[in-house]
Order: C-alpha cells, then sequence, then structure tokens
C-alpha cells in the first residue's frame, strides 16, 4: 500500500486545476443502463472510484473506453442484471445500478454493500423508494433481489433526505407508468445534475432544484452526452490547504456558486476568497485563523465531506472551534490521527472541541477513508518535519493526481509506494 511523505511548512503559491465530480460521475454511470445506445462523457475525473463503477457496467455487459478524462460507453449489449458483492463492497455507489436496472429490465440482483468506515449507512430509503413504485423485493444470499413488472406510479416521501436514495428511486421512477411524486429529495448538485441528464434522455422530471420531484413516466429513453461539474469537495478540500498553509492560490475549472456555506466558513476563519466565473482565488492575509462553529447539514448546508478538512483548519486557530456532525454522527476516524500530530481534540457525541493549537508536528499517520486521509495531508502540509500519510489507497478513490497538483503549487509531497 502507497503511503504519502510530507514535509511541511510551505506556502502554497499558483493555480490548482479542480477536476469533475466523482459523485456527479458515479450515478450518471449508472443512468447510462436505462437506454442502450452509446454515450459520451467529458470531465470525467481519472479515479479508482470511476474506475470501478465502469467495471460494474462492464460486468453488466456493456463496453466502456477510458480516454484523457472522457467515457465512452456503449449499452447497447448491457443486458445483465447482477451487480455483484466483490465489486459493491468495494464501493457503496454501486448500489446506484438497482435503480437503473429496474428501471431497463423490470429486474435486477444487487448485492446490499455491507458496513462503512462510518457506521452502518443503511440503504432502507433506496429500498422503501423502490417498494413504492411496485418493486418486489427479496433478500438471497446478501443480495437484494427486487422485480417490477411493471414499476408503476407513485407518490413517496422520503424520511430523511438523501442523495444516494433520491438517485436510485429516481432512476427507476422515470421508467415507472404515469406519474411518480418524490418528495424530500436531495438538493446536492449532483442529483440535480442527474435529473438534468435524464430529462435530456427523454425523461420528463419538473421540480428539479426543489425538494419535490414529479415525475412523468416514459417508455423509452435515449441516450445523451455529459460534460461533469465540477467537484465541489475537492474545492473546498484546497481552500482548507491555502488556509493551514498560507498563500494565495487560484481554484480554477470550479463554481463557487457550489459552495455558499463553505466560502462563508472559510471568509470566518480569516480568509480571503475572491470569486470568478469559473474559479476563486483564495489567499490567506493574516498569520492567524479565526475558530469556527460548524453544523453539517444537508445542501446548501456545510457538507459532511468537508467536516475533517475543515477540522483541520480549525486545529490551528486561533482559539475553540466546535464542528458539529450531523449528518454521519460517527464521522471522526481522523480526531485520533490529527491528535497525532499534535492536535488538540475533544469529542463529545456528535460535536468536537477543537482547541487550536501554534503549530502541528509531523508523525506517522494512518488514512481511514476518503476525507479523513485528505485532512491528514493537509496537516501534514501545515505541520512542521516529516508527516506520512499511510493507506493512501483511499485518496485515490476521490483526489485525481493530489500529489501533483499540490507540488505545483509549491507543497513537498510525494507518493512512496508500497508502506514505508
Ligand atoms: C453521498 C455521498 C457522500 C456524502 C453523502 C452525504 C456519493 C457517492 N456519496 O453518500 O460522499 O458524504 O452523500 O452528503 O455521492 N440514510 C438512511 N437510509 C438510506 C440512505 C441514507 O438512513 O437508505 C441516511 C444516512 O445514514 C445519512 C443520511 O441519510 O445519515 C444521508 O446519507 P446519503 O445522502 O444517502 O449519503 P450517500 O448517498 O450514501
Amino acid at each position: 500500500m502507497d503511503s504519502l511523505l510530507l514535509h511541511g511548512g510551505h506556502p502554497l503559491e499558483g493555480e490548482i486545476p479542480i477536476s469533475g465530480s466523482k459523485n456527479a460521475t458515479l450515478p450518471l454511470l449508472a443512468a447510462t443502463l436505462l437506454a442502450p445506445g452509446f454515450y459520451r462523457f467529458t470531465n470525467v475525473p481519472k479515479l479508482k472510484d470511476v474506475r470501478t463503477m465502469s467495471n460494474l457496467l462492464r460486468i453488466l455487459g456493456a463496453k466502456v473506453d477510458e480516454l484523457d478524462h472522457e467515457l465512452l460507453i456503449d449499452t447497447s449489449h448491457a443486458s445483465h442484471i447482477e451487480a455483484p458483492y466483490e465489486l459493491v463492497k468495494t464501493m457503496r455507489a454501486s448500489f446506484y445500478v438497482l435503480g437503473a436496472l429496474l428501471g431497463r429490465h423490470g429486474e435486477a440482483r444487487v448485492s446490499l454493500p455491507g458496513g462503512c468506515a462510518w457506521g452502518p449507512r443503511p440503504v432502507d430509503l433506496h429500498l422503501k423508494g423502490m417498494e413504492a413504485l411496485g418493486a418486489k423485493l427479496e433478500l438471497d444470499a446478501g443480495y437484494v433481489v427486487a422485480s417490477a413488472y411493471p414499476l408503476r406510479g407513485t407518490t413517496f416521501e422520503f424520511a430523511t433526505s438523501s442523495v444516494g436514495a433520491s438517485a436510485n428511486v429516481l432512476m427507476a421512477a422515470v421508467r415507472a407508468e404515469g406519474t411518480t411524486v418524490l418528495k424530500n429529495v436531495a438538493l446536492e448538485p449532483e442529483v440535480t445534475q442527474l435529473a438534468l441528464f435524464l430529462n435530456r434522455m427523454g425523461a420528463r422530471i419538473s421540480g428539479i432544484g426543489t425538494r419535490e420531484w414529479s415525475i412523468q413516466g416514459v417508455a423509452d429513453l435515449q441516450p445523451a452526452d455529459a460534460v461533469m461539474i465540477p467537484d465541489r469537495i475537492e474545492t473546498g478540500s484546497y481552500i482548507c490547504a491555502v488556509g493551514m498553509t498560507g498563500g494565495k492560490v487560484k481554484l480554477t475549472h470550479a463554481d463557487p456558486q457550489q459552495l455558499p456555506t463553505v466560502l462563508d466558513k472559510a471568509r470566518e476563519a480569516g480568509l480571503k476568497v475572491t470569486l470568478g466565473a469559473e474559479s476563486l482565488t483564495v489567499e490567506r492575509t493574516s498569520d492567524h485563523l479565526k475558530p469556527l462553529d460548524i453544523t453539517t447539514d444537508i445542501y446548501p448546508g456545510f457538507p459532511t465531506d468537508l467536516q475533517a478538512p475543515f477540522m483541520a483548519m480549525s486545529a490551528l486557530a486561533s482559539g475553540e472551534s466546535r464542528i458539529c456532525e450531523t449528518i454521519y454522527t460517527d464521522r471522526f476516524t481522523h480526531v485520533a490521527e490529527l491528535a497525532r500530530l499534535g492536535a488538540d481534540i475533544r469529542v463529545d457525541g456528535p460535536t468536537a472541541h477543537i482547541h487550536g493549537v501554534k503549530e502541528l508536528k509531523g508523525a506517522p499517520v494512518m488514512s481511514t477513508d476518503l476525507r479523513a486521509s485528505v485532512c491528514l495531508v493537509l496537516a501534514g502540509l501545515a505541520a512542521s518535519g516529516e508527516t506520512e500519510v499511510k493507506r493512501v489507497y483511499h485518496l485515490d478513490r476521490g483526489y485525481e493526481k493530489l500529489e501533483e497538483k499540490l507540488t505545483r503549487v509549491g507543497a513537498d509531497i510525494r507518493r512512496i509506494e508500497g508502506d514505508l
């Protein structure tokens, strides 16, 4: 397993191009199963999770060609309906194919994803939504076996706003007979991109961008092309990097409109953030970071995926910060690793109390999940001495060319193949 070796203390200066969104690409790839034919996706991030979803499409009979930030997908012969455990267990988003397979074939056999480093992460809302559409669901040897002849329009309200469940149920609903009304749907930009894409395929979804969708089922859908939206979580992570190291970095190919609450918090911390049409420039103008009070929430609230990076930044603030995690209340595995670098953090239930310290000191630390890993890299960029972040395969799932992008703006970071 690879590690990253960092020597901290270098202010970042220059430009970092933001990649296409991982979390937008994954459901759109699943959606290609809904209509046979050719699709061309551009601005696709080169990431392990995207390769995993491409492999799942291949298992289901699709042809996927990977070019430079581009995917050519042919689902003309995607006639298989089983998503195997070996693959689904490595990436929860594989579960998205349930809705698409039901929508296209009226049947599916998809492995349950199983546990996750952040706690149980259930899929009950995905399943309840499919059942509301008339799908018959059974559990067989860890697989959800679903059939629906046919799917029928219904009114269904998600008990909790869920990105995955909204996307999954939507992919089934676009092919259901009659009208489906889905309430309390997710507003995250990645879900909105999926709904807009499905409409380009011929679906009839209204209410996109609100909490209630009305979906007129259609008998046929056609392939469409898509350009992936910028990755708002990658953008937010690099904002924290500048906050922690100082300097001035322009984040290009970004969409500042996707980050309302995040930019507010970055400014509250004392960063100067200047917006362009497709870029934002982040600068640390003072020696001191101000403490923050953050509560994660569904979009447009503060994203749980940026909780760990902002915690790393708050570890260096002058004063007490408080971060309350409301989406995944167990998502604090990075706290113990940040402590190894000298951070002073106390967790009390869903709330972390961060007592800012003057400096972090390099140490060997271990990645536990994607966003926890990036927060350790950010901490290592600011720490004195040498930091070794082990098990960085988590990072490769969600941050394209992280070392290359950071090296180009002045960081001292390199990959060591195999653990040190
Ligand atoms: C997606 C993102 C992930 C992000 C999360 C929250 C992808 C591939 N992943 O994950 O990076 O952290 O949104 O923004 O896009 N829940 C249930 N039952 C369900 C489904 C969800 O109770 O069936 C709960 C979850 O436990 C959680 C909340 O709903 O508390 C939100 O989870 P959800 O939005 O579904 O997250 P994911 O789609 O898994």
